[in-house]
């Protein structure tokens, strides 16, 4: 079984979609095996997205993800990290398809709702960072 880390963003938790997020991840064959919701400090955002650190976006991106509590889940079944993918939809909103996670709760490139691990590789990076091996179950 595969594994994928989920971060349900500021601006979702902030509108009170957390369930119907959730929701997806469950009605789709997606187990939530770890959640924690957190306050994330400037100090752990900046880590997180260490690899986007020379993207001009990225000030703004820390700014974003420290602005309010986000809910962060590993979530497990077969073929995870794409099925995480194609429920989220594209990173911009705009240009994500209909039904997704993305088109039908996000603002913008910004507030886009979800974060999902996009490799295996980063999938096992992301929840090291986040989940001790014993709150994964
Ligand atoms: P996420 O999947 O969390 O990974 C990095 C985030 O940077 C991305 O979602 C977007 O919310 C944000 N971002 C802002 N501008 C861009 C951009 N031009 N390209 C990619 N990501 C961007």
């Amino acid at each position: 079984m595969e594994q994928t880390l989920s971060i349900i963003k500021p601006d979702a938790v902030a509108k009170g979609v957390i369930g119907k997020i959730l929701d997806r991840f469950e009605s789709n064959g997606l187990k939530i095996a770890a959640m924690k919701k957190v306050q994330l400090s400037r100090q752990d955002a900046e880590a997180f997205y260490a690899v986007h650190a020379a993207r001009p976006f990225f000030n703004d991106l820390v700014d974003f993800m420290v602005s309010g509590p986000v809910v962060i889940t590993v979530l497990e079944g077969e073929n995870a990290i794409l099925k995480n993918r194609d429920l989220m939809g594209a990173t911009n909103p705009k240009e994500a398809a209909p039904g997704t996670i993305r088109a039908d709760f996000a603002e913008n490139i910004d507030a886009n709702a979800v974060h999902g691990s996009d490799s295996a590789e980063n999938a096992a990076i992301e929840i090291a960072f986040f989940f001790s091996g014993r709150e994964i179950s």
